[in-house]
């Protein structure tokens, strides 16, 4: 049988189509536009996903046999607001993960509702990417739209919709609306009484790896599948990850190198980061987990490749990074194009370079993105340091992860050791799997993991060059709160 994974993520959606075993028979990926119809805003059309996963299916089982595809499941992007009237048609574009439109809002449920009450609610504070905060805004500045709401779902839980005619979510996604109860797993009454939201306007919630519905008639139709083909909850991109990269069960990490940066630490226990910098969310095997989350990571790399230097050409920028010039560069980056979630939590900050010199290279540059990517993942790692979790190594995914220089520096600037997996496919491999349980192939999610999952590589961190990056991430760390204040100044 075969399970298809969706990783529905911000610049495109990735299709994965793996059979029972876990062996990847094909790969497609459809992108859709992105819009950003003012300064730090992020939008998208759900229907542009649904166009994308339709086109994207039919060319992923081309040449297979479909009534042997027997389950889909999710990675989708995490926290975008997606608003449906009562006829199930879209109220207005959804507004995504890393839209800082919600200053004022979040200030207000950190500030006046307090972070005390919503970490007591919810296992977490408010990041202007959070749905709540969105809730808050469309309700202030269209209110004709909050008054039109029937149904408030997450990206990829619009395309479960499309495909079984059922409002579903998941707990790991749910985790991340700051509408849920993470610990007790069910809606927060509080929240919902703070957002003006009743219970049947949010949708029923799954464990990731339950079923919520098959195939209706016209979506089987539509994708060329059958009415057979079961649809599991699936997760938000980063737990599908994890999965994907086996990042599961009691103390494992992943660092995902996508649009955006995470590091993910897998728990039995629920616990929730007491500096409220680590998102304290449910993970897609059951579990829970820990998450610092940096809005520009691989994002950084691809608009200084393709906006400013004008280049597709990766390796080749990468090629004059050689091995003596790291943890030699001066310059230094910060990564904050869409502002910064963890561990700043402030969604005016901007990217800047600093420390150029004449004898500055194209090289020097390139290396401070990425050198500057890395250091601020160690800013969420330090956190993880700081409430007693001791991370000695990782899995890695994201296209980042590709550039075995990134994966060099990461490894040096973290010091730990990072281990490559056989597909770097996190979500949308670890969605196929969530499949793949939800139909019986594996007893539960740790199971297809242990099975399916094969580490090829790893990176060991070289003492030497850990220590000149640990020299240089202290110089790193002074920029940020230097220049915070000006942030605001500067906000266009
Ligand atoms: C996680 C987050 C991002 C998106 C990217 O909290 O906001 O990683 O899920 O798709």
């Amino acid at each position: 049988m075969y399970y298809i994974g969706v990783d529905l993520g911000t610049s495109a959606v990735k299709l994965l189509l793996m059979e029972a075993d876990g062996s990847i028979k094909n790969i497609v990926s459809k992108e859709y536009p992105l819009s950003f119809p003012n300064p730090g805003w992020s939008e998208q059309k759900p229907e542009d996903w649904w166009n994308a996963v339709v086109a994207g299916i039919k060319e992923l089982t081309d040449g297979f046999e479909k009534d042997k595809v027997a389950g889909i499941s999710f990675g989708g992007q995490m926290h975008g607001l997606v608003i449906l009237d009562s006829e199930d048609n879209v109220i207005r574009p959804a507004i995504l993960w890393n839209d800082g439109r919600t200053t004022k809002e979040t200030n207000y449920l950190n500030n006046v509702i307090g972070k005390d009450k919503l970490s007591q609610y919810t296992a977490n504070i408010a990041f202007a990417g959070f749905t709540t905060p969105k809730i808050l805004w469309v309700k202030e500045n269209e209110p004709e739209n909050f008054k039109k709401i029937a149904k408030i779902m997450l990206p990829k839980d619009y395309i479960a919709y499309k495909m079984t005619g059922v409002h579903s979510c998941d707990y790991s996604d749910a985790s991340g609306m700051l509408l849920m109860d993470v610990k007790n797993k069910c809606w927060s009454k509080e929240m919902m009484e703070i957002c003006d939201v009743k219970e049947e306007q949010l949708p029923k919630l799954y464990e990731s790896f339950e079923v919520t519905g098959n195939l209706t008639e016209s979506a089987a139709a539509e994708l060329g599948l059958t009415t057979n083909c079961k649809i599991a909850a699936g997760a938000g991109d980063n737990a599908a990850a994890a999965v994907g990269t086996g990042t599961v069960g009691d103390g494992g990490c992943n660092i995902s190198l996508g649009t955006s940066g995470t590091i993910f630490i897998s728990s039995k226990e629920f616990g929730v980061d007491k500096f409220n910098a680590l998102h304290s969310f449910a993970h897609a095997d059951g579990n829970y987990h820990l998450m610092g989350c940096m809005l520009s990571a691989a994002s950084c790399n691809k608009w200084w490749m393709d906006e400013i230097i004008g280049t597709k050409d990766y390796p080749a920028e990468q090629k004059p990074i050689t091995d003596d010039k790291l943890g030699e560069n001066n310059v230094y980056y910060l990564p904050y194009l869409m502002g910064e979630r963890s561990p700043h939590n402030n969604p005016d900050a901007r990217a800047l370079f600093i420390g150029m010199s004449m004898d500055t290279t194209r090289a020097d540059m390139t290396q401070a993105v990425l050198e500057g990517v890395a250091f601020a993942i160690r800013d969420s790692f330090e956190v993880a340091g700081d409430l007693g979790i001791n991370i000695t190594e990782t899995k890695i995914c994201g296209g980042g992860a590709k550039s075995p220089l990134w994966r060099k520096i990461v490894a040096n600037v973290l010091n730990i050791k990072v281990n490559i997996i056989e597909s770097e496919e996190g979500p949308g491999l670890g969605g196929a799997m969530l499949a793949a349980v939800a139909c019986g192939e594996y007893a539960s999610v740790e199971e297809a993991a242990a099975k399916i999952v094969k580490v090829i590589d790893s990176v060991e961190p070289d003492a030497t060059l850990a220590e000149k990056y640990d020299k240089k991430y202290a110089k790193f760390k002074q920029i940020y709160p230097t220049v915070k204040d000006l942030y605001d100044t500067l906000k266009a």
